[in-house]
């Protein structure tokens, strides 16, 4: 996954409502590390102040395509070429039949007809605009032409209409900056991903569960998504909110894991490409459930245990034709490279993550770990340590070298 971090991230800003948010999009992308320019047309200037603006930026805002000012601080072709990319958020309906048609009727349409940077568009305004008939064809148009547009999201607008026209939050819109960064080695790609801890319930108030905090499967969900894939993101229960781009399932035991895996690991005609597996499923539920909440008695009390099903042995066993790109996770508190090997020679996936789960290094709960990459060919050593986002992008790219190593025809998945 690209970062934003040192990249040149060029705002530019159009007539709407949403207008003020502005300078809430350049502390979100600045926060991510960008250097961030920023450009408004003369409308923009109505709703949101140039002055905000340069105070949050740091760099003087263009407004004007004849400010010999702002000219002689930087051209409108030095300002083309600075940016890594341009964001346009709100982008008017205006601004989207200019930029379909061509036209360069201000400083902003002229940078933008200039760059050879990505182009990435949230439209916002009114729903009956957003449904007009040429807003829907310049919109198909710059589509066409190569321009990433961020759907508006639905919901009660500034004219008191309830409908599409919103303008995405200032999160939403760094992530779209950071897919339309990031290659699209998944592109065309369906993956399923299995993330957090499984609750084994004992009775109606208690469950037996562990300490997985999903974050490295969410990781990897969210770097799948930059990367182009479709991902369903199976889970267990965490507190993480849903990676952008992601259809998030949420299950709480192994069985009902198990069954939403295979539903939409196997869904026909849309089989999955690959499988990742990086939930810490319980390998034992209780026995028997007790409908009422268990009292307390005297002595010591047992809990007899069953053995849950072993998905990723499942997903093994799976005929050739079915059996989706495979990459497991080991965790282990002790001797992991030897125990690694062992699991990979019981399940022969494609790709294992074997990581520590014990000690200070611990992957569980931490915001970094160091993982252990290994085929049934070969071990790939050590990657990390490194934050969590960096493995997961790591993963993602190995996954899309696997996939594009499959014989041709064996796409389906
Ligand atoms: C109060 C107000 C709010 C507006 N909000 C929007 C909006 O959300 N989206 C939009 O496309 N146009 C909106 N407009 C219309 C644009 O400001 C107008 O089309 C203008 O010409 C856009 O110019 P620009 O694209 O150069 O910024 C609004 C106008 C007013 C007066």
């Amino acid at each position: 996954m690209s970062t934003l971090a040192g990249r040149r991230v060029l705002l530019g800003i159009t007539g709407g409502i949403a207008a003020y948010k502005g300078p809430l999009i350049v502390r979100e992308l600045t926060a991510a590390g960008a250097t961030v320019r920023v450009v408004l047309s003369r409308a923009a200037a109505e709703f949101v102040t140039p002055l905000a603006l340069q105070a949050v930026s740091h760099h003087a805002v263009g407004v004007d395509l004849f400010d010999p000012t702002y000219e002689q601080q930087i051209g409108h072709i030095e300002l083309a070429r600075w940016p890594d990319l341009i964001l346009v958020a709100p982008a008017t309906a205006h601004l989207l039949a200019r930029l379909a048609h061509g036209l360069c009727d201000d400083l902003l349409t002229t940078v933008l007809t200039a760059t050879r940077a990505p182009v990435v568009l949230a439209p916002a305004m009114n729903t009956q605009m957003w449904a007009h008939h040429a807003v829907a064809r310049n919109v198909a148009q710059l589509r066409q032409d190569g321009y990433h547009i961020v759907p508006p999201d639905s919901g009660e607008l500034a004219c008191q209409e309830v409908g599409a026209g919103r303008m995405p939050d200032p999160p939403e819109l760094r992530l779209a900056c950071l897919q339309a960064l990031t290659p699209p080695i998944l592109r065309g790609r369906r993956l399923v991903i299995t993330a957090g801890p499984t609750a084994e319930p004992i009775d109606p108030v208690r469950f037996l569960t562990n300490r997985s905090s999903g974050k490295m499967g969410y990781a990897i969900a969210q770097a799948a998504a930059l990367a182009g894939a479709q991902v369903t993101l199976v889970s267990g229960p965490t507190a993480l909110t849903a990676p952008w781009g992601v259809q998030r399932v949420a299950v709480e035991s192994a069985r009902e894991m198990r069954d939403a895996v295979f539903a939409h690991a196997l869904q026909p005609g849309a089989q999955a490409h690959a499988v990742i597996k990086a939930a810490a499923v319980a390998d034992y539920r209780p026995q028997h459930v007790a409908d009422q909440k268990i009292k307390k008695t005297p002595g010591p009390m047992s809990l007899p245990l069953e053995r849950n099903p072993d998905i990723l042995g499942e997903l093994c066993d799976l005929p050739a034709p079915q059996r989706p790109l495979l990459v497991g996770f080991a965790a282990e508190t002790q001797d992991v490279e030897r125990l690694a090997a062992e699991k990979l020679q019981r399940k022969p996936v494609d790709l294992l993550v074997a990581n520590r789960v014990s000690g200070p290094d611990s992957a569980f709960g931490a915001d970094t770990s160091s993982v252990l990459f290994l085929t049934p060919r070969e071990s790939l050593g050590w990657f990390g340590p490194a934050p969590k986002e960096t493995t997961a992008a790591e993963i993602v790219r190995r996954v899309a070298l696997l996939l594009d190593a499959r014989p041709a025809g064996d796409d389906a998945p």
